[in-house]
């Protein structure tokens, strides 16, 4: 890889997701297309913020890929926001930073603690709102190149994409209205009520797709189950479709409290997570 910019090194993967769980793995962190082909030359996954992810506690094998400070163009949305942002710019900051130059479109993503590239992947989002309908274009590495694709072509679900086999989101081009602090400031307002009700300490949101017409959490708390605990992995009081780490809980704990809510629930139950390791 390029010297000084860019580094491969193990650590825990723990360390880089919010629920705080996950055994070791060959962390690559990319500043540049020639890294990404360096990196993408064996196997690999690729991290975002890793807030919507469980890692096995022995870690996974592939290489991880992260794109490094290179692709935070945060500082750049204020001169140019119709530009194309890097994929590890901080969602959190965009939402601010939309809201204080009066463009409106991602105060639906209020508290959502992903990077651009994890949010589009996921197509994160809330009742108010998904990052596919501000997303206009999006720049892929896939097979060793840059390829510029529209957000429709990712074909955007309910909290998923179909990105190709391989393919890392690298920049996007968002399209945003023209609004007024005060305005967005005030959408942002019921985005933040909905929010009261979810636990601010360590998870990786919501654990469970809602079934259609329905929400997981109030099917776990009908259930009974919230308080219910596996070492230190707890379903939240708050949220019945919070499963939070209360300090040292592994990813067998959380495993194992999943396993244990589907089998106590009357329907079936879609993980929302994705899976790393297992
Ligand atoms: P990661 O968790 O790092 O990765 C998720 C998936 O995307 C992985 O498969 C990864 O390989 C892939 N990916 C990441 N970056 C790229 C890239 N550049 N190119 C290709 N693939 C990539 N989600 C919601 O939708 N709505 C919410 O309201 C919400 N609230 C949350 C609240 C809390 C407190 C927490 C902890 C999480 C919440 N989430 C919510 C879940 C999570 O924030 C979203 O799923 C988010 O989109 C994940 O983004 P990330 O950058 O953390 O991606
Ligand atoms: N409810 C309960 N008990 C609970 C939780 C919820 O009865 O423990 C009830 C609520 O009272 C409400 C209904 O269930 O009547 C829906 O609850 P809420 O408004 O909290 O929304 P949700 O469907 O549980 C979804 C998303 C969240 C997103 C919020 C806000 C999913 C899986 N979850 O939650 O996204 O923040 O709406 O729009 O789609 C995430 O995906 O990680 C996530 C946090």
């Amino acid at each position: 890889m390029s010297q000084a910019e860019s580094v491969a090194s193990s650590m825990p993967l723990a360390s880089l997701t919010t629920l705080h769980v996950g055994g070791p793995a060959e962390v690559w962190l990319a500043a540049s297309s020639a890294d990404l082909a360096e990196a993408t030359a064996a196997p690999f996954l690729v991290l975002g913020a890793g807030s919507n992810l469980l890692v096995a506690d022995r870690g996974v094998d592939r290489r991880v890929i992260r794109l490094g400070p290179r692709y935070n163009d945060l500082d750049d949305f204020r001169v140019d926001p119709k530009g194309w942002l890097g994929a590890a710019t901080p969602l959190p900051g965009l939402v601010r930073r939309a809201q204080r130059f009066g463009l409106s479109g991602l105060e639906g993503l209020l508290g959502i603690p992903a990077v651009l590239g994890g949010a589009i992947a996921m197509n994160a989002g809330t009742r108010f709102g998904s990052i596919a309908e501000v997303v206009d274009e999006v720049e892929l590495f896939v097979d060793g190149e840059l390829v510029r694709v529209s957000m429709a072509d990712l074909r955007p679900g309910y909290r998923r994409t179909r990105l190709p086999a391989d393919a890392i989101i690298v920049r996007a081009r968002l399209r945003l209205g023209d609004s007024t602090p005060e305005r967005v400031a005030e959408a942002m307002q019921s985005v933040d009520t909905a929010r009261d009700g979810q636990p601010k300490i360590t998870s990786a949101g919501c654990a469970f797709k809602n079934p259609p017409g329905d929400s997981a959490g109030r099917i776990i708390d009908e259930a009974g189950l919230k308080g219910m605990r596996v070492g230190n992995a707890m379903v939240s009081h708050e949220h019945g479709n919070f499963i939070v780490n209360l300090g040292q809980a592994t990813a067998s704990d959380v495993m194992t409290l999943v396993a244990q809510i589907r089998e106590r629930v009357p329907v079936s139950l879609e993980l929302e997570w994705h899976l790393w390791g297992f």
